[in-house]
């Protein structure tokens, strides 16, 4: 089997879509007799803060973050209705997955999406003012339907935090995986090796993670500094867990 027949992406159709019943047409652009990609995973996420945080961590600090944050996490788009906040996290495999699908979206800003790549899916995106209090714009808010990985790395990174591999059949998983040994339990911003009351439970031994999650669960619970933040791990399992993690 060429091993490129595995690359995967992450996408996720997010809140606008969803308002604007556009689910069914960015699926049907993106079926696998138009892309030749399969789905290797599907889920509906009501997004929460932690995984938004983590999600889009290489623009903390930038003035659209926070924006971006209420956009992905549904309040935008539902800011009475929290009840219909969520996206659909997919994950696609084949050949050229991220090129193919990064292709068909098209650029981010969907009013330069309309100019240079008119037909691709960002074309029926809009772009927001951001305005303070006083009714003065400070940025904008592009709401451009979908998220698609952009490169390898990103995918993996990305597939890790909307996934575990439980969430995907066994022959597709594309990162290696292990058996966790250990209880590991998470309360208040903390990783815990005991079960206490209120705190929830990650993982058990016997369970499948990502390797990775688990090297870096061991390094916290050692005291050493770890390759990734726990709230990377930790976001996942909280996907859809009862309302007080959001
Ligand atoms: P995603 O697929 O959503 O990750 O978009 P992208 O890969 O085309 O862009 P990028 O990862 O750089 O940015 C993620 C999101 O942040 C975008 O979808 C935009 O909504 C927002 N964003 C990125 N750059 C800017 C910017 O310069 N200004 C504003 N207002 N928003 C931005
Ligand atoms: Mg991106």
């Amino acid at each position: 089997m060429d091993p490129r027949e595995f690359e995967q992406t992450l996408v996720l159709i997010k809140p606008d879509a969803l308002k604007n019943s556009l689910t069914g047409y960015v699926l049907s652009q993106l079926s696998e007799f138009h892309t030749g990609l399969r789905f290797a995973g599907a889920k509906i996420v009501h997004v929460s803060r932690m995984l938004a945080e983590e999600h889009y961590a290489e623009h903390r600090g930038k003035v659209f973050f926070q924006s971006l944050l209420d956009y992905i996490m549904g309040c935008s788009h539902y800011p009475d209705e929290p009840w219909k906040r969520r996206v659909i996290a997919l994950v696609y495999q084949g050949h050229h997955a991220i090129q193919k699908i990064r292709a068909i979206s098209g650029p981010t800003n969907p009013h330069e999406a309309r100019v240079k790549k008119p037909g691709c899916i960002r074309a029926l995106g809009t772009v927001v003012p951001i305005k303070d209090a006083a009714g003065t714009v400070l940025d904008e808010r592009m709401d451009n339907l979908i998220h698609a990985s952009a490169t390898v790395a990103d995918a993996e990174r990305e597939i890790k935090l909307w996934f575990k591999p439980s969430d995907i059949p066994p022959l597709m998983r594309a990162y290696p995986t292990e058996i966790s040994q250990e209880h590991y339990y998470f309360k208040e911003n903390k990783l815990l090796l005991q079960h206490e009351p209120e705190s929830v439970c990650l993982l058990a031994p016997g369970n499948v993670a990502w390797a990775s999650d688990l090297a870096v669960l061991r390094a916290i619970a050692s005291g050493k500094t770890p390759s990734a933040t726990l709230q990377s791990v930790v976001a996942k399992y909280l996907i859809n867990e009862d309302v007080r993690y959001y």
